[in-house]
């Protein structure tokens, strides 16, 4: 027999890194969570796991169901054993240079197991859905800093098209069935935790290694870095605001030089990276910068971590967990 609790929010992809950060708050608050993650070995597992005991060994009010969201059967006996008030759904197959190579890994994940939450939510009565979008929706976008007002139509990678598919599935579900939907535009988050396939973890390791790193569009890239406790702060002010329908950036609306953002990871090493300069890779754009009134405005969302800071965080994390 399950337990009825009393305000419970399904999380997609809690073992993942914004869903690790976002379970950690959600629970340190005072929420039960119900995590859906299928701990895939898109990047080492281990890491998944070692988020998902912090989460098991420190709270009661969580639980683990190691399901794939694209299997809506079993994503289904969730939804029948469990009151679920909202439904935050950050599980995806992310990364942009991957969706080359493996574009039915993102049809699978996040077409189908985005559809499967819609229909569970649709049938099972949950009000509210809190979902990730991405900056790379933007795609080349000409106008800088990118406004929520700007059309999308120009998707430049696979992955930006099936997050950009995922906002209209929402639009969708909120017309026809009255779903709350919210979707969150993340710009390049980082911090303790964080993905390995991304920049910071990537540069950080090949400099501890002294081995090379790439440098892509010979370093004439910008991105707007965005600390990951700025971004948890915004996915619960969507959790707790249920508006009907929004769509919001979610950065520290500033950009960054990449050279910049490789000096201060060098700084805080004590060691000059071996640099690779290279093309720009297919997929990716030159520059990100976002206008983040909106979420100002409807969140009180207010970034508070400069790169400096996130920086020196993220790395003496590295550090301590991989013994480096
Ligand atoms: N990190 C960023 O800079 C960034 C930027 C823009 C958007 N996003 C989006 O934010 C969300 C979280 O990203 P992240 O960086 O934490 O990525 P992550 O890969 O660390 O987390 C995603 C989690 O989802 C799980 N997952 C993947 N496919 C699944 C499936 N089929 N069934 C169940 N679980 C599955 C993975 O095991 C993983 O734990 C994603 O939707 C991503 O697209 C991230």
């Amino acid at each position: 027999m399950h337990k009825v609790k009393q305000r419970t929010i399904l999380l997609t992809g809690g073992a993942g890194f914004i869903g690790f950060h976002t379970a950690k708050k959600l629970l340190e608050r005072g929420d039960s969570l119900i995590i859906v993650d299928n701990f895939n070995d898109y990047y080492d597992p281990e890491l998944k796991r070692a988020r998902a005991k912090i989460l098991t060994s420190k709270y009661d009010a969580v639980e683990f169901e190691e399901v794939d969201i694209a299997d809506y059967k079993a994503l289904e006996n969730i939804f029948k054993n469990e009151k679920i008030d909202k439904v935050c759904h950050l599980a995806a197959q992310a990364g942009v240079r991957y969706s080359l190579e493996h574009p039915f890994a993102y049809e699978r994940t996040n077409i189908t197991g985005t559809l499967n939450l819609l229909e569970l939510c649709r049938h099972y009565g949950v009000k509210d859905f809190i979902y990730a979008s991405s900056s790379s929706v933007y795609g080349n976008n000409k106008k800088l800093p990118f406004s929520e007002a700007d059309r999308v139509d120009t998707p430049i990678s696979l992955y930006a098209a099936s997050k950009k598919s995922n906002e209209e599935m929402a639009y969708t579900y909120h017309h026809l069935f009255g779903l709350n939907c919210t979707g969150l535009r993340f710009f390049t988050v980082y911090g303790p935790w964080s993905r390995p396939d991304m920049a910071l973890f990537l540069f950080t390791k090949a400099i501890l290694q002294g081995k090379a790193i790439n440098v892509f569009n010979n370093g004439e890239m910008a991105r707007d870095f965005t600390y990951i406790d700025d971004i948890v702060s915004g996915v619960i002010a969507s959790i707790d605001k249920s508006y009907s329908y929004e769509i919001f950036n979610l950065a520290r609306g500033e950009s960054i030089k990449l050279m910049d953002y490789i000096a201060e990871i060098e700084k805080n090493l004590g060691k000059e990276a071996k640099k690779n300069m290279m093309p720009i890779q297919p997929g990716d754009v030159p520059k990100t910068s976002a206008d983040i009134s909106h979420a100002r405005e409807k969140l009180g969302y207010d970034p508070q971590t400069s790169v400096p800071t996130g920086v020196k965080n993220f790395i003496q994390w590295y550090k301590r967990y991989y013994n480096a």
